[in-house]
């Protein structure tokens, strides 16, 4: 049977640092509420020149480094973002020409916040299915577009990056199991409600966002969808070294893990330095603790998306 493998990981944050205090000289708020309601101290935002076809060639390079692959060998690109570049064409196909190559498929994917996850699946199950044998697989953002930056109700939540990976095709598993869900009718507590018509924009190009109402929700399918992948992985909870839920809010992050029964320092934290970057968080967190040597290969990584849509999922991988 062929598996697909993780053999690469690579992340970009644009480098201008906004931290909580610096949103406090413009909105009403504070380092103090937004670190105890949501654990974030700061987040990156890209320059207006760079858009998340940038963030993500960054980030790929640095995962095509990593992983001892050239871009040429790529047949797969697959981009998770909910702020594409254009309308179209996508993300994935500039993705593709900025690394320099042609011929291979192009796609984004968007489920917001599960992005990543969501390609990942599609990406494995795409070797699996040998229609490739190496994929390049991206989440990029640059939420701060889609911010009303007078809300401090969402503004103080989000940042900007990339992260991705190389999945390669192995006999040896690699990502063992994938579980991906979506609830339509919940569009109403997280979208940005808006279009472009005839050149102007219809409804809002502004993320909203009804919090608590995420946060139940984000808990209970992040704990759902863990067990889930275990099952379907056929592998204890008890023995996942690390646990990559989307980097939302650190509150929704230790709930998890304790619902889980995960110790504390196995469960993966960047949304205090990173905020939350959306179809990014996972990856770029995956790609810090991998070049900080913390998750090794062997060890056995759950990746978790929630967010937009509603849509959740998770893969469990061994790395
Ligand atoms: O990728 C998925 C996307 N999003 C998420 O996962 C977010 C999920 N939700 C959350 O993380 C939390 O619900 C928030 C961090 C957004 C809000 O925390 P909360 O504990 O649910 O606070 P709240 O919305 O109930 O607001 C409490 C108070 C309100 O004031 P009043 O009505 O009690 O007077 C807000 O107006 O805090 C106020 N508030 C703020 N105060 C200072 C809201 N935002 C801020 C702020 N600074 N930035």
């Amino acid at each position: 049977m062929i598996h697909s493998r993780i053999v690469g990981t690579g992340s970009f944050l644009p480098p201008r640092v906004v931290t909580n205090e610096e949103l406090s000289k413009k909105l009403d708020t504070s380092d103090a509420w937004i670190q105890e309601r949501t654990g974030i101290k700061q987040r990156h935002i890209a320059d207006p020149s760079q858009a998340s076809s940038d963030l993500a060639l960054e980030a790929s390079r640095r995962a095509l480094d990593a992983a001892g692959v050239k871009a040429s060998d790529i047949d797969l690109i697959i981009v998770a973002t909910s702020t594409p570049d254009f309308i179209f064409p996508s993300t994935a196909c500039l993705l593709q020409a900025k690394l320099g190559v042609k011929g291979c498929a192009a796609l984004d994917v968007q489920a917001v916040c599960s992005g990543f996850v969501y390609a990942l699946a599609t990406a494995d199950s795409m070797i699996k299915n040998q229609m490739a044998k190496k994929a390049l697989v991206v989440g990029a953002e640059v939420f701060s577009r889609i911010l009303d930056w007078n809300d401090r109700g969402t503004a103080v939540l989000f940042g900007d990056g990339a992260g991705a990976v190389v999945l390669a095709a192995g006999d040896k598993p690699g990502v063992h199991a994938s579980v991906l869900h979506a609830d339509g009718s919940q569009v109403g507590i997280l979208s940005v409600p808006g279009n472009v018509c005839g050149g102007k924009i219809i409804g809002s190009p502004f993320l909203q966002m009804q919090g608590k109402e995420v946060f139940k929700l984000a808990v209970k399918v992040l704990d759902e969808s863990a067990r889930e992948v275990a099952t379907a992985a056929g592998i204890r909870l008890e023995d996942i070294d690390w646990l990559i839920p989307h980097q939302a809010n650190v509150r929704i992050l230790e709930a998890t893990a304790k619902r889980m029964g995960l110790p504390r320092d196995r469960l993966v934290v960047t949304v205090d330095h990173h905020a939350n970057t959306s179809a990014a968080s996972v990856p770029l967190a995956l790609d810090e603790f991998v070049r900080a040597g913390k998750i090794r290969p062997g060890h056995k990584v759950m990746l978790q998306g929630v967010g937009g849509g509603f849509t959740w999922g998770a893969s469990l991988v061994t790395m």
